[in-house]
């Protein structure tokens, strides 16, 4: 896959670098500061396709997308290998720009690793996962205590379209599942099949922190219904358990949708507010 890298080792030339960085669930505001730092530095970044457009916004350098849909991910994945192979070779700095956090679901170990087999040993950044922020932003906590002391992250779909088992029911468990959007049906009945009480709470955030961002809530017993009925759609996380209703005010806990509230202050004012303005500076 990377072979164009071992032509190029056999004839010594200098290789550019890679870092994979975690781009936070959508709202540029959640970036790291070292995720900005990389991206400023890139010569190209080779982003996911889920990447916010804000986020890909601040991106000056080149720029490459890839294509990953359901049914050909492999492709795009030995197209997102070419790529890196290619700048490599160029000797460019690279950004691999993965949603989220790079090591949650997300292949990072698996980009080290294919990386790894030819001498180049990828830094990275880590990012805000989905799994945390979008319940967040839906005002869930994961964990509360006397209501959830323990928090599970699960994918929907597994290597080759496989499907994971669920975990085993416990009434203090918070369970998140990502890339499960699509199979809700399913996911329920195993669900329910798995012992969960079928009044389990269940939130559903989808394009959570982006400008596009919509949560419903029900139970395992009425979330498929309420979901069609919302045409919920991926990107989105699920989350199981007791907590989804911890702070919810409302009496009935159905299709409560939360706008987005974007964090006050832009990454624009945020430096100007950062900036010495010499107001009050005794220099
Ligand atoms: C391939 S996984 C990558 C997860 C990513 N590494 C992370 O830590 O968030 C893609 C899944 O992440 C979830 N996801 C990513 N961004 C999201 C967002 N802004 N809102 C809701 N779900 C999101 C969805 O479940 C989506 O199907």
């Amino acid at each position: 896959m990377l072979g164009v890298i071992s032509n190029h080792a056999a004839s010594s030339g200098k290789l550019g670098s890679i870092t994979l960085v975690g781009a936070g669930p959508g709202d540029p505001d959640l970036l790291t500061l070292g995720a900005l730092k990389a991206i400023h530095a890139a010569d190209l970044v080779i982003a996911d396709r889920l990447v916010s457009k804000e986020i890909l916004a601040l991106i000056k350098s080149e720029l490459k997308i890839a294509q990953k849909y359901p049914g050909c991910a492999h492709d795009a994945q030995n197209e997102i290998y070419r790529w890196c192979a290619e700048g490599l070779v160029e000797g460019k700095k690279i950004v691999r720009l993965k949603i989220g956090d790079p090591f949650v679901f997300g292949r990072g170990g698996e980009e080290v690793l294919e990386l790894r087999k030819f001498g180049v040993e990828a830094k990275v950044i880590p990012g805000i996962s989905s799994a945390l922020a979008g319940p967040l932003a839906a005002g869930i906590p994961v964990t509360h205590r006397g209501v959830a002391n323990r928090v599970v992250f699960c994918t929907g779909m597994g290597k080759e379209e496989s499907i994971p088992d669920i975990p085993a029911y416990h009434p203090e468990q918070t369970c998140v599942f990502l890339m499960a959007v699509g199979r809700l049906k399913a996911l329920t009945d195993d669900l329910t099949k798995g012992g969960y009480p079928s009044t389990t709470p269940v939130g559903i955030i989808e394009r959570a922190t982006t400008p596009h961002e919509r949560t419903i809530r029900g139970t395992i017993e009425d979330i498929v219904i309420l979901a069609s009925e919302e045409k919920i759609r991926p990107p989105s996380v699920i989350v199981v358990g007791e907590a989804v209703n911890v702070l919810s005010k409302q009496e009935k806990h159905h299709q409560t949708i939360i706008p987005f509230r974007r964090s006050a202050m832009s990454l624009e004012s945020l430096s100007k507010a950062c900036e010495p303005s010499g107001e009050g500076s005794e220099s």
